[in-house]
């Protein structure tokens, strides 16, 4: 693998030429690949076919005696409530259990929170004139997604190896009172594959936030989703930290089941103070009559607790880990002097950095090619990666050879950005 940097003009211009032609030759066999979306593949969503059979006659009636196909018990049923609070490592009574969508509880949180304000606070976040996100880069898009819908303006936080910049974190909220939160993911992180040090939990269990109406979005979507049985990453528990700084109401935790047993079609459950569950059921008490308890139930019964919940996680881990482990190879061989990345230990993702101002062309080469990526700039707010080097590389979806094939492209194709920039850069020093 040449050094590019240390190649002569016309030494680059041949390589160029090299890896142009075997471009073309890719190009002419019609590939049509999708690296785009972190979802679960097949073979896993098989894994929970039996859940859809666990559910009888008699399990309809609970012990208190209601009946889960009726309406009613607002929060979810004990059970489920446990069940997820097990994951969460919450208390039942910390835990609300609605829908099959965590995005969707972030949604209605941020969307109650605009209009009519959180528990501890009368003021509305629109009653403030220029609301402000703190967004950690490179993120969710879906995350940016929301707050962008409510106009809340979003700035940008490095994300370093142990987490959000927490100096800056600490800046803006512990002064600015226009800063109403903080999208984290703070485990396995999307795309970063970052979990935060029990230091960056614990500055931020104890930030003293200007605004009294600021929530920390806890997004644990990849809480039990370790690629590599035991060597994985270790989350505090935020909550027992907050309680320590008597900050517990300034968190909103969420998880689903999503990619554990299907994705659309899983639990979903948000983790808070006993004041904002209150709060907050009264607030979606007006949304709806009760949530699916036929889908709680059939959770319950088929994810049990803890323990089998990771004994279900090892069975996707051992699914998901040759492709991550394909692409990362990949990626060594061939493009380890030209880009950056780190391996994660779980999660969906790899995030992949090429040289400044190349990742557009990567992708347009990519897609030219017949391989969807995510779109590039889809991991910053506005869809604006100020570097223009951010691809974020979701593995699981595709099949073994997929992945090879498309992963070998993206790199032919890293390599051709990576040379066509160093040109143009040496002939604009030249002139
Ligand atoms: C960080 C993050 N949060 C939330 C979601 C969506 O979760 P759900 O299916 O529970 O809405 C995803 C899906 O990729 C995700 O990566």
């Amino acid at each position: 693998m040449p050094q590019y940097s240390l190649l002569s003009r016309e030494e680059k211009e041949n390589e160029l030429e090299l890896l142009r032609k075997q471009y073309k030759t890719i190009c002419n066999m019609n590939l049509s690949l999708d690296m785009s979306r972190g979802r679960p593949c097949r073979d896993q969503a098989a894994f929970a076919m039996d859940m859809l059979n666990c559910l009888t006659p008699e399990d309809m009636i609970l012990a208190d005696g209601s009946d889960v196909r009726n309406y009613g018990i607002p929060a979810g049923i004990l059970s489920a409530r446990k069940l997820m609070g097990g994951i969460l490592g919450l208390d039942p009574t910390e835990v609300y259990i609605c829908g099959s969508s965590s995005l969707n509880i972030m949604f209605d949180l941020v969307s109650h929170a605009y209009l009519h304000g959180v528990y501890g606070s009368n003021e509305p976040w629109r009653a403030s004139e220029h609301p402000k996100f703190l967004c950690p880069v490179p993120g969710y898009d879906r995350h940016f997604a929301i707050t962008e819908y409510f106009g809340i303006y979003m700035i940008n936080i490095p994300i370093l190896e142990d987490g959000p910049d927490m100096d800056m974190v600490e800046n803006y909220v512990n002064n600015d009172p226009d800063v109403k939160g903080i999208w984290c993911i703070p485990k396995y992180s999307n795309p970063t594959g970052v979990t935060y040090s029990d230091e960056v939990v614990r500055r931020l269990a104890a930030l003293k936030p200007a605004a009294d109406n600021f929530r920390i979005f806890w997004d644990n979507s990849y809480v039990v989703h370790d690629l590599y049985g035991d060597d994985k990453d270790e989350l505090a528990n935020i909550m027992d930290l907050c309680k320590e700084y008597g900050s517990e109401d300034m968190v909103y935790e969420f998880t689903s089941t999503s990619k554990m047993t299907f994705a659309g079609g899983g639990l979903a459950a948000l983790g808070a103070s006993r004041h904002n569950i209150d709060y907050i059921s009264k607030q979606f008490a007006v949304e709806s009559i009760g949530w699916n308890k036929l889908n709680m139930l059939m959770h319950v019964k088929f994810l049990k607790d803890n323990e089998t919940i990771a004994a279900l996680m090892r069975k996707h881990a051992a699914v998901l880990r040759p492709k991550f482990k394909a692409v990362e190879e990949i990626l060594e061989a061939e493009v380890s002097d030209i880009a950056q990345w780190k391996n994660p230990k779980g999660g969906y993702f790899i995030s992949f950095n090429v040289m400044d101002g190349c990742a557009t062309r990567v992708y347009n080469l990519c897609k030219d090619a017949g391989v969807k990526l995510t779109p590039v700039g889809a991991t910053y707010p506005y869809g604006h990666d100020p570097h223009d080097s951010n691809i974020r590389i979701a593995p699981t979806s595709p099949s073994l050879d997929d992945l090879t094939q498309a992963t070998a492209l993206l790199c032919l194709c890293t390599k051709i950005a990576t040379l066509e920039k160093l040109l143009t850069d040496g002939e604009a020093e030249e002139v």
